[in-house]
């Protein structure tokens, strides 16, 4: 059973120590990592994917459970307990989507045929572009890939820890997801520049020069701004829909008043 993970200090890019004592992230916490392109967010999450042991260029050292982990835990796939999905994670078997989802619950000894719609389900409420269950794995677009990939990992998966690397398209992330993902028990990390995401997770852990510059919890006020910027996210949704289907915008949409 994984409890939490605890990363130690490691160094920044000029070679001085981060100034934090150790960061532990709990099953089912979610936490945003930010930070400017450049700055060692993806560095950060690939020492998580690594259990790093001072092995790597950030010098940062990762605990399971409070202890070193074996190098089996470190080297056997089957054993690691980290699900890793970026912008170039891709699907190659020649598979429709029902049929992918099949083989990966069949191997993990799942027996309740229900999770196959119920995770094309959540993969949808991920992607706007609709995805049917006898599409090919392979003709997915790169955001329902990764919309896919995100679901399997969440309702099929076995890893306890998931790490999305800037795998947001415009607003996919709505409350909703991240309200599903903490009850599933995992620790969710993502690398992130939507602002949405940022505000809704538990913890936010904020990268420059390649360190750890400051850890920040969510509270009260950042709750309500989240609700807010989705709010807005809705008025910007519709008003682009509008454009579309040809209509003229009546309203100064800048008047919306966000504040009640
Ligand atoms: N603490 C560090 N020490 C040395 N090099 C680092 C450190 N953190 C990041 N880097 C290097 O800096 C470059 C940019 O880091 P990266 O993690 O890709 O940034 P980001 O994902 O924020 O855009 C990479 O080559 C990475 O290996
Ligand atoms: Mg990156």
């Amino acid at each position: 059973m994984l409890r939490e993970i605890t990363i130690l200090p490691g160094t920044d890019k000029l070679n001085v120590r981060e100034n934090f004592t150790e960061i532990t992230l709990r099953a089912g916490e979610t936490v945003s990592i930010v930070g400017p392109t450049g700055s060692g967010k993806t560095a950060f999450i690939t020492d998580i994917e690594l259990l790093a042991q001072g092995d790597t260029s950030t010098g940062r050292t990762v605990l399971v459970n409070g202890t070193h982990p074996i190098d089996d835990i470190r080297y056997n796939p089957s054993l690691k307990p980290i699900a890793m999905i970026t912008q170039n994670t891709k699907c190659f078997a020649d598979l429709t989507t029902e049929e992918f989802l099949e083989i990966h619950a069949r191997a993990r000894g799942i027996t309740d045929s229900a999770v196959i719609p119920e995770t094309i389900n959540l993969a949808n409420s991920f992607t706007g572009e609709k995805i049917h269950k006898d599409t090919k794995v392979t003709i997915l677009s790169g955001g329902q890939t990764r919309s896919l990939l995100i679901a399997d990992a969440i309702m099929i998966g076995a890893a306890p820890i998931i790490l999305l690397d800037e795998i947001e398209n415009a607003g996919i992330f709505k409350q909703e997801v991240i309200d599903i993902i903490k009850d599933t028990g995992k620790i969710i990390v993502f690398v992130t520049h939507d602002p949405v995401i940022a505000l809704l997770t538990k913890k936010r852990i904020i990268i420059e020069n390649g360190a750890v510059k400051k850890v920040l919890y969510q509270n009260e006020v950042e709750i309500r701004a989240a609700q807010n910027l989705l709010e807005i996210d809705r008025r910007v949704g519709s008003i682009r829909e509008q454009l579309r289907a040809g209509d003229v915008i009546t309203n100064d949409v800048l008047a919306v008043n966000f504040a009640s």
